[in-house]
């Protein structure tokens, strides 16, 4: 969603923050804009709608704005249509404040109306536009900016990160966060504040995460954060393991393909630290001491292609503890009055951990008492810091919006949980669970053999792009991938795509299929296989075009009937939706490329969906 990048250092600002709005991209957006401040006290701002490009030209043709300290934002539009006046930075009216803000401030009418009875002239429909008139009318009352500031978040309700500016002070920058996430770099030429660690790589890697409630005060050399009763705060500083590279594309032309083709290596690194000796060791369990024991019920709680691990977690996960287990959508969940306790664990997947619905719903399963275990790819989110226990999953840095790698890797993850968690509950025998460790082990490898065949996914890319429907059939752990084929398919390729559980066919979905009708037809889990036909020669009797995805062993069952064939090499079944989905990435990427898409940046989309 909206990325926020602040420099205060010792080197012109304005290149910096558009460099680091960048790097923020890939977030989605629809406006952009920097605000500086000059050594004399000068409040310049550029903002515009549309793509960076546009704010560059603007930057470049007119008088460039000129100071070491600075404010750059980029807009998703919440409340207020994309255009510039409602793009940030904002500033108030008496012209001496900036503010960028990520989050939606609940509250923004009430307080609108009271300063508009003040006097006071509003120019954009924005929330975010009344956390600078406020700080601007608290700036006066109390000619003291922390004072304001306090006094700001004490008023305001909801959800934000916010990096202001005042021309009074030229050589500071503030920063504060409730809900919505912030980082502190420390460089050697300055000090930075970004919404995502991504923009500050080129940087630096040191960085600490401001906590709810924190306010931070920057200058060029020195960082000083305070708590909510404006204590000074003592703070951790990380070093972030990703370089800059992993958030660069590397010769590939989009983010995703690049990310798809990193599969093998995202696996191996989530898997490759936790074997050893042919032993599954996940020493954050380990040390945790009784956190696994007594768990009566699971809840998996996430949201989009998260959301899709975890059905595939429900099946695996019953399989091997004999717990009733449950997927939930993270924005049904939080709502829906869960009965939750001690004896609950909840699994909360998420890649950015920043997700607003699974935070809230992690929220609530630790206030019902429950226990809280997380998988997560960016190391000090907020999911991940609020966690009882986190299982990190290796992947990297994941920019395009369609997930792959990070999807990959959960899988990955929630099946050596499985595994892991079923040996020690002794229900899951000596045999299988060398099975199992075996084929982890043999992933990358067999991944690597999947990526190898991407000709074969771009011809047929080629044949079928224009469809205009596209349905996914399968069952059992076929159909939890097919959810995600699906949502690979619409997101980046906007072709109208749905993913039905192949024995629901005949329920209803059925009386869609007509003469040319094109099915996924996922047939890569053997238990079933049989089923499995009968549903595509129920589709293909009908006249679809079916497009099959089986393993060395299905295949010869279902080829007869499938219009193309992908073949994937077999692997013990809960490890075959981690090799079955790459087809289904590279499948939708090559159709969505033949469609001349924005693969990275599909519209209306962001990578990190931080409102409700
Ligand atoms: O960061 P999260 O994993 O919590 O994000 C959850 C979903 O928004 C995400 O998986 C989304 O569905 C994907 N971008 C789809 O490719």
């Amino acid at each position: 969603m909206c990325g926020i990048i602040g420099f205060a250092g010792d080197k012109e600002a304005v290149s910096i923050l558009v460099e680091g709005l960048k790097r923020l991209e890939y977030r989605g957006y629809d406006s952009a804009g920097v605000a500086i401040v000059s050594p004399e006290g000068e409040l310049q701002v550029k903002k515009s709608k549309g793509r960076l490009a546009v704010l560059e030209s603007h930057l470049s043709e007119e008088k460039p704005l000129r100071g070491k300290i600075g404010i750059g934002h980029t807009r998703w539009a919440t409340h207020g249509e994309a255009n510039d006046q409602n793009a940030h930075p904002h500033v108030g009216q008496e012209g001496k404040i900036a503010v960028v803000h990520n989050g939606i401030i609940e509250n923004y009418l009430e307080i609108k109306n009271s300063l508009i009875k003040k006097g006071i002239h509003f120019t954009s429909d924005t929330d975010t536009e009344v956390i600078v008139q406020l700080l601007e009318y608290y700036y006066k009352k109390y000619n003291n900016l922390m004072d304001a500031v306090y006094k700001v978040l004490h008023r305001i309700k909801g959800a934000y990160a916010m990096g202001i500016l005042c021309s009074d002070c030229p050589g500071q920058m503030l920063a504060a966060r409730k809900d919505a996430p912030l980082l502190i770099g420390y460089g050697t030429d300055g000090n930075y504040i970004a919404s995502d660690v991504t923009a500050l790589l080129a940087h630096t890697r040191k960085v600490t995460y401001l906590e709810d409630d924190e306010v931070a005060v920057l200058t060029a050399d020195q960082v000083q954060i305070f708590d909510s009763d404006r204590c000074l705060a003592e703070k951790i500083i990380h070093t972030v393991a990703w370089d800059v590279a992993a958030a660069e594309k590397g010769g590939y032309s989009h983010f995703m393909l690049k990310e798809i083709m990193e599969q093998p290596e995202a696996v191996q690194k989530t898997i490759s630290p936790r074997i050893m000796e042919g032993k599954i060791c996940l020493e954050e369990l380990e040390q945790a001491g009784d956190f696994l024991e007594n768990i009566t019920r699971i809840y998996i709680v996430a949201c989009g292609s998260a959301y899709h691990v975890g059905m595939i977690g429900k099946y695996t996960l019953e399989k091997m503890l004999h717990i009733p287990t449950e997927a939930c959508l993270a924005s049904e969940f939080r709502y829906s009055e869960p009965l939750l306790g001690e004896s609950t664990l909840v699994i909360v997947i998420s890649q950015s951990g920043e997700t607003l619905d699974s935070m809230a719903a992690l929220r609530e399963a630790k206030k019902q008492g429950a226990k809280v275990l997380s998988i997560v790819n960016v190391m000090g989110s907020s999911i991940a810091r609020e966690s009882d226990v986190v299982l990190y999953t290796w992947a990297g840095p994941e920019i395009a919006v369609a997930t792959t790698k990070a999807y990959t890797t959960q899988m990955v993850l929630l099946v050596m949980f499985a595994v892991y968690y079923g040996e020690r509950l002794q229900r899951i025998g000596e045999k299988e669970y060398g099975e199992i460790v075996n084929g982890l082990l043999q992933l990358p490898e067999k991944i690597q053999r999947v990526l190898d065949d991407v000709d074969e996914f771009q011809k047929t890319a080629a044949k079928y792009f224009n469809h205009s429907s596209v349905f996914y059939i399968g069952r059992n752990l076929d159909y939890a991938l097919g959810l995600e084929g699906s949502l690979k398919l619409k997101e980046i390729s906007y072709i109208h795509s749905e993913s039905y559980a192949a024995g629901e066919l005949k329920h209803g979905t059925i009386s869609l299929i007509e003469p040319g009708t094109l099915v996924i037809a996922l047939a890569t889990y053997a238990p079933l296989i049989e089923k499995t036909l009968s549903n595509i020669v129920e589709v293909k009797s009908r006249g679809a075009r079916v497009i099959g995805l089986a393993t060395e062993e299905t295949a010869p069952v279902i080829k007869d009937q499938a219009t193309d064939l992908f073949v994937i090499p077999k692997v013990h079944p809960v490890l075959q939706p981690v090799l079955g989905v790459v087809p289904l990435q590279l499948y939708a990427y090559y159709v969505a490329l033949n469609r001349g898409c924005d693969i990275d940046k599909p519209r209306n989309l962001a990578k990190s969906v931080t409102v409700e």
